[in-house]
């Protein structure tokens, strides 16, 4: 299956698809052996900055080991691609799909290079996500940042986009005390669009907040922050446990890689995408 026609059976079934972002090897393996566990469809993240230091074709050739080994469902997306060329060099190099994230745009300019990016991504087949409205990083969500609802038709239709990252109150990272989501908003942006929807900044979000989004029509959650926090807490321990003598990598970070694992498996369940694959 593709991961379009997973969308469409997560849209039916009422469950979302879970992005797990990483840039080491461990952590890959850590969210792959969760998703095998769990039988669960998995997309896999690298952000321009993660996959610069993995490198774009190593990324592409370490997940297509997993595919090729296990003949399971995992997707390489480029995450927040704003650089065109970079992008298109994923698109060349084998993502199964790009984000482009022109949201910081005027909307004619984000339409305009999201349409470039579109057309790139069918030559090869390649599945893009479009964005509209801006995902901060602040608890301090500003309404002129939400997706406006008279946007959305319009950018799907001109963009010809395969799923579209909306701002409802979602932000990057984990905080005290974190914004509220504007449901509300999501509904009416559901009502006028059937392209899939992704949540971005999955981070921290409540598990009621990550039912609710699912039931109103998500079917994409991206999370990386967790993951980073629950990998340097880990290395951290490991480390200090460990002692001067213990040299090997692979000892060190095996309770990385599993901390990853423990994190992705949660919301794994929490998603509803087990035994889905
Ligand atoms: P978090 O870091 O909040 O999980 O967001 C991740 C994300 O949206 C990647 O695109």
């Amino acid at each position: 299956m593709t991961v379009l026609e997973y969308f469409e059976k997560a849209q039916k079934e009422k469950w979302a698809i879970g992005q797990f972002n990483f840039s080491t090897d461990e952590q890959l393996k850590g969210i792959m052996i969760a998703a095998q566990n769990l039988k669960s469809p998995i997309i896999i993240g690298t952000s321009e900055g993660e996959s610069k230091f993995l490198g774009l074709k190593q990324a592409v050739a370490l997940i297509k080991s997993f595919k090729d080994e296990t003949g399971f469902p995992v997707f390489l997306n480029l995450d927040h691609g704003k650089n065109l060329d970079y992008i298109k060099e994923a698109i060349n190099f084998g993502y199964d799909c790009v984000h482009f994230d022109g949201s910081e745009l005027s909307l004619p300019d984000n339409i305009k290079l999201t349409k470039e990016i579109v057309k790139a991504g069918s030559k090869k087949d390649v599945l893009i996500e479009g964005e509209i409205g801006i995902i901060g990083k602040s608890t301090e969500v500003k309404e002129e940042n939400l997706t406006r609802l008279e946007d959305v038709k319009y950018f799907v239709q001109e963009t010809g986009v395969n799923s579209l990252a909306i701002s409802i109150g979602n932000v990057h990272g984990v905080y005290q005390k974190m914004p509220k989501i504007d449901f509300e908003r999501l509904k009416k942006i559901r009502a006028r669009i059937e392209t899939p929807l992704v949540l971005h900044g999955g981070s921290g979000v409540s598990e009621k907040d990550i039912k609710k989004l699912i039931k109103e029509g998500i079917v994409k959650i991206n999370i990386n922050t967790e993951l980073r926090v629950a990998w340097k807490k880990a290395l951290k321990a490991t480390i200090k446990q460990s002692g001067r003598e213990e040299i090997k990598p692979y000892k060190i970070l095996l309770p990385a890689s599993r901390a990853i694992q423990k994190v992705v498996e949660e919301k794994i369940k929490l998603f509803g995408s087990q035994n889905k694959a």
